[in-house]
């Protein structure tokens, strides 16, 4: 309802009363096409939410009284204006034209206007729609969300506009995948760690550019030894052994040397940690260094270890006085001297199942 309708509720017959006595009696039956007589309204006017609509009516001398009316309340009739609205205002009252500009355009507004005329004692009406376009908004949408993998997740992306704005879900990093879902919903069962990532929502219908906002989705797992580097190193030099997980929340690294933990500070021997890497670093090696380490990534999900030997190395002479050895995970035996397993505490079913084939590898090396 409108200031005219809800100020001048008692006016209502009042108006009805007074069109009929003044001669405007709208049919809402709009001119013939190919008619020629006037009032001739504009097509169909649409406008942007906020902006200004004008009404316009093209008329002739013969026209004796004009009006405009929103729906069956008289906005003008000739310089009188009817209604209380303060948006509505006349433009234009000549013998050709007789114009209304409804501002700040809303919602509401929306609907069926009627320019009516009276000629040569012969009431017509010319009707116009005014339609009222929205830009797009997104009025509802999820947070960002932290979650571990193999669960479900269900994102929403609610938005309004006029028209019904499209919504879409892409998945944009780390790396671009494109669209995940062309609906207000993205569901995922089973999430996994590479469909983790920022996840953008866009709602666009043709009033204006698209609108989009991301949500950031985090998914967390235990920590995987991707690389476990032993090393040959000759007496009296400097020796690093290194240690790659990747896991979300980020690993926390611990190093043991035959089930004896290593505390940082220790004499000669240095820890350096970063978020997926640990490093153990001696700075002048001697016999007693020498052995089995084993490294330690945890997180809160859980923990697995891989152990590699630093062992000695007997020519001390070339400027390469370091020769890594380099193992991976899923190929724990590799390269001469260098002992390098990885165990996985997370899985037992997995553990048991790389048992037998360690302990035959075990086993032959023995022989
Ligand atoms: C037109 O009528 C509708 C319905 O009564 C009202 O909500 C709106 O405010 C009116 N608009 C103008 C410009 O009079
Ligand atoms: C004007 O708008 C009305 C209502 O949306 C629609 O029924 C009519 O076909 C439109 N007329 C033109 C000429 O676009
Ligand atoms: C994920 O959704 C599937 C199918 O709706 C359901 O069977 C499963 O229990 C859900 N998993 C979790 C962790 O909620
Ligand atoms: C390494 O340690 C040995 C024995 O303690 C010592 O003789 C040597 O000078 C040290 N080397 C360096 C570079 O500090
Ligand atoms: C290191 O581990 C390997 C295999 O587990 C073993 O054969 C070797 O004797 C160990 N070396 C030391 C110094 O404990
Ligand atoms: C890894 O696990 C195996 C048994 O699964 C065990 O024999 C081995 O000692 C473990 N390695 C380390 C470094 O703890
Ligand atoms: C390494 O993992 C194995 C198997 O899960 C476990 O038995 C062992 O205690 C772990 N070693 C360390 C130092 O945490
Ligand atoms: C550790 O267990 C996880 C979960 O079962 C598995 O995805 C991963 O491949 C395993 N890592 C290794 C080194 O076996």
């Amino acid at each position: 309802m409108g200031v005219c309708g809800s100020l001048f509720q008692p006016w209502k017959c009042l108006v009805v009363v007074s069109l009929r006595l003044l001669f405007l009696v709208p049919t809402g039956v709009p001119v013939r096409s190919g008619d020629a007589t006037f009032p001739k309204a504009m097509d169909n006017v649409t406008v942007r939410q906020g902006e200004s609509a004008t009404l316009r009516c093209t008329i002739d001398n013969r026209v004796t009284r004009v009006a405009w009316l929103n729906r069956s309340t008289i906005l003008y009739a000739g310089n009188d204006k009817w209604c209380l609205d303060p948006r509505v205002v006349l433009l234009s009252n000549t013998q050709t034209q007789y114009s209304i500009e409804i501002q700040n355009v809303d919602v509401y507004d929306e609907g069926p206007y009627t320019c009516s005329v009276q000629t040569d004692n012969h009431p017509k009406t010319s009707r116009v729609h005014l339609i009222v376009q929205v830009s797009p908004k997104i009025v509802e949408i999820s947070s960002d969300i932290s979650i571990n993998e193999g669960n479900n997740i269900s994102l929403t992306c609610i938005a309004t506009g006029r028209p019904e704005p499209t919504v879409t879900w892409r998945h944009i990093s780390p790396k671009a995948v494109g669209f995940v879902s062309e609906d207000e919903y993205l569901e995922i069962q089973g999430i996994t760690r590479e469909q983790s990532g920022d996840y953008e929502c866009s709602a666009s219908n043709d009033v204006a550019a698209p609108v989009v906002r991301r949500v950031k989705v985090t998914v967390n797992y235990p920590p995987y030894i991707s690389e476990a580097k032993g090393t040959g190193v000759p007496v009296g030099q400097k020796g690093t052994l290194q240690c790659e997980a990747s896991a979300v929340p980020s690993a926390e690294f611990q190093w043991y040397k035959d089930d004896k933990r290593l505390v940082e500070g220790k004499k000669g021997v240095k820890v350096e940690n970063r978020p997926f890497l640990s490093k153990l670093i001696f700075f002048n090696v001697s016999e007693h260094d020498y052995g089995n380490y084993t490294c330690v990534a945890s997180n809160k999900l859980g923990h697995t270890n891989a152990s590699l030997t630093l062992f000695e190395l007997n020519e001390p002479t070339s400027s390469t006085l370091l020769q890594e050895v380099k193992t991976t995970a899923l190929t724990p035996w590799k390269g001469p001297g260098a002992v390098s397993e990885v165990n996985n505490s997370t899985s037992r079913r997995a553990g048991c199942i790389w048992l037998l084939p360690l302990l035959v590898l075990h086993l032959l090396l023995k022989f």
